[in-house]
């Protein structure tokens, strides 16, 4: 009997007989760039989520010349007479969207290139008012079509984008079709290079949101000081308008400026959120004829020293990294509430209070759990190893696009309490010069909040590392951070065995707050034997008890996201055996069997809560 596992290793070999589509030749111009409807949550909207028809373009045909027959997809409509065309949408298969297509058939999984999908939706007479068709996400380049015009472009896999359709609808039946490419080029945001499994396609939510014509685009509020301050921005940017903002039993009016923005500010009486009492306000914001509701938490995060204080007390974060990816028996992007609420529901079981959503802005449904919950979040843009072009404009200007998109989509929720810029990038001159452009715009975004990257350790002595027992993080990027984190695999990358962890140490010159964003060991769960055995829930276990003995007499340290929660899919993982491409780092594998890990690590952190 054939197991799911080898027939999915069998028909991905299958799989790989896709012609490799040649490297995207195309990069989305900043001009070009869809950018993000803020607040879509708190709009009247349709939901275009559902069935779809597909078509995958292997050989990338519709975009080539026009000696090809298929150019005709520009039309998106066979022509009635003409040509032969060798494509009918009414006789294309069917995909349930949101999802990625790797996991929606076998043949899919390791298809890398164009698919198009296309449906229909009604709309009533347009009426007044604006309209936006937005995408939660789309991995990694989408064009968007509406009644065969071609309407908009996004480059990014994890951040939204929002089209104006406003003039574009028609009364009654409109046909939209989008071109998910997954391919990223040589100056994409991440690489081609990732150790997780490149998800294409239409993977988040997608919505024909309704606006007012003069509405509400945008509030940020937060705690200040003791006062709760709320930014609130009108479009048009009209000056004169009488806000009225109502946060718990708080009541605050202001008056746009000539910008459109009324800047509100009261003494604060409300309670503040925590990880313990994770309390969110109702809040209610009133403008002209809008009127938008939301729920938002009030609390700070701030370092002194080496020190991190929440809410003004020093915490100890106990965390976890993630991939968003569901507890599943197969790999996938498709996330629903459901399945955000049961991985966060694992690390609240593991007894967390801060959660590493790696390595990119995880959906917003996530978020909005973590405000629930009583998670911490570390939010990061995927700015993720050496092979991100840190010479490139393009590449810096996405970069930027994306950490700002970030930052504008979620600066409301209380629970994010850093924003990470970057994970493994190498301490050269062109990296920091990038990152530290990255680091001067999230301040400029956001105040409230701390800004890290999860560094590569640096040797003491020499060069090399293995050997290695006094490490140090001396990264020049960690001047311009708040807080350090560092990612270390000591007796897992090293010759190092983990009885031998009590010789390692860490150190750093920076007198920063310090995190150990990650660190773990592969085990296959299930598999067991002597703690000297790799790949056994035992090494693992081992490990873990091991490292945490160095994290905790570590100086400085305020908290630890090891690697990770769940085993992932990546293709970097090969082992026969023990991997199959899955990254079995995981303190649970993919169908949510917990391992001896997670006990270790759930024990460590009942002990510190009670610190
Ligand atoms: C790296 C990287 C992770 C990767 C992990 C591993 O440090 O940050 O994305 O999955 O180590 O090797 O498992």
């Amino acid at each position: 009997m054939t197991t799911r596992r080898s027939l999915l290793t069998g028909s991905a070999l299958g799989a790989l007989a896709f012609a490799w589509p040649a490297q995207a030749q195309w990069k989305v111009e900043p001009a070009r760039q869809a950018r993000p409807l803020l607040h879509v949550f708190a709009r009247r909207k349709l939901s275009l989520d559902g069935q779809w028809r597909y078509i995958i373009d292997p050989f990338d045909a519709a975009k080539r010349g026009n000696n090809d027959r298929r150019t005709f997809w520009k039309n998106f409509r066979p022509p009635e007479t003409g040509p032969l065309v060798e494509y009918d949408w009414a006789e294309s298969p069917i995909m349930d969207l949101p999802r990625d297509w790797n996991s929606h058939t076998p043949e899919l999984i390791w298809y890398n290139g164009p698919v198009y999908f296309r449906r229909t939706f009604m709309v009533d007479n347009p009426g007044s008012g604006r309209k936006f068709l937005a995408f939660e996400a789309v991995n990694y380049h989408a064009t968007i079509w509406l009644n065969g015009e071609k309407i908009g472009e996004h480059e990014g896999g994890f951040t939204p984008f929002a089209i104006d359709v406003t003039t574009g609808l028609i009364p009654g039946e409109n046909a939209i079709v989008v071109c998910a490419d997954s391919r990223h080029h040589a100056e994409a945001v991440p690489s081609d290079y990732t150790d997780w499994h490149n998800y294409g396609g239409v993977t988040r939510s997608v919505w024909l949101v309704d606006l007012p014509a003069n509405h509400i685009a945008d509030w940020f509020i937060r705690l200040d000081n003791g006062f709760v301050l709320a930014d609130v921005q009108m479009n048009p940017k009209s000056a004169g308008i009488a806000v009225e903002l109502c946060i718990g039993s708080m009541k605050l009016s202001a008056i746009t400026d000539a910008a459109g923005m009324a800047r509100l500010r009261k003494r604060n009486r409300l309670a503040l959120w925590s990880p313990e009492s994770p309390l969110l306000h109702e809040v209610r914001i009133v403008a002209g004829a809008d009127e938008v509701s939301d729920r938002i938490g009030l609390r700070s995060i701030e370092t002194r020293g080496r020190a991190l204080l929440f809410n003004g007390q020093p915490l100890y974060l106990r965390g976890i990294s993630l991939h968003e990816e569901p507890i599943g028996p197969i790999g996938t992007r498709r996330m629903t509430g459901g399945d955000a609420q049961r991985l966060l529901a694992e690390a609240k079981a593991l007894g967390c209070n801060f959660v590493r959503l790696a390595h990119y802005p995880h959906s917003e449904l996530t978020l909005r759990l973590a405000d629930e919950m009583g998670l911490i979040v570390w939010s990061e843009i995927p700015v993720y190893w050496e092979q991100i072009r840190y010479d490139s404009a393009h590449t810096l200007t996405l970069a930027r696009t994306m950490l700002a998109d970030m930052i504008l989509r979620d600066r409301n929720r209380c629970a994010i309490g850093l924003w990470s810029v970057a994970n493994e990038t190498p301490q050269e001159e062109p990296r920091t010069r990038f990152l530290k452009t990255l680091i001067e715009d999230a301040r400029a975004l956001d105040p409230t909040r701390l800004i890290t990257a999860a560094l590569n350790k640096n040797a003491d002595v020499g060069g090399a590392t293995d050997g290695q027992s006094v490490f140090s993080v001396t990264d020049p990027l960690g001047e311009y951070l708040d807080v350090l984190a560092v990612n270390q695999y000591e007796a897992w990358y090293s010759k190092r065995k983990a009885n031998e962890l009590d010789q390692v140490s860490f150190t750093t010159p920076y007198d920063k707050p310090l995190i150990f964003s990650e660190f773990g060991a592969d085990a296959l769960a299930g598999n067991r034997g002597a703690k000297e055995s790799f790949w056994t829930e035992d090494f693992q276990a081992w490990l873990y008890e091991e490292t945490l003995k160095m994290v905790e007499r570590t100086e400085g340290c305020v908290g630890l996201s090891p690697w990770l929660l769940k085993d992932f899919r990546s293709p970097r993982r090969w082992h026969g055996k023990y991997q199959q491409f899955w990254n079995r780092k995981g303190l649970i594998n993919e169908t949510g069997t917990r391992k001896a890990a997670f006990v270790v690590l759930q024990a460590f952190y009942a002990r510190k809560a009670r610190q």
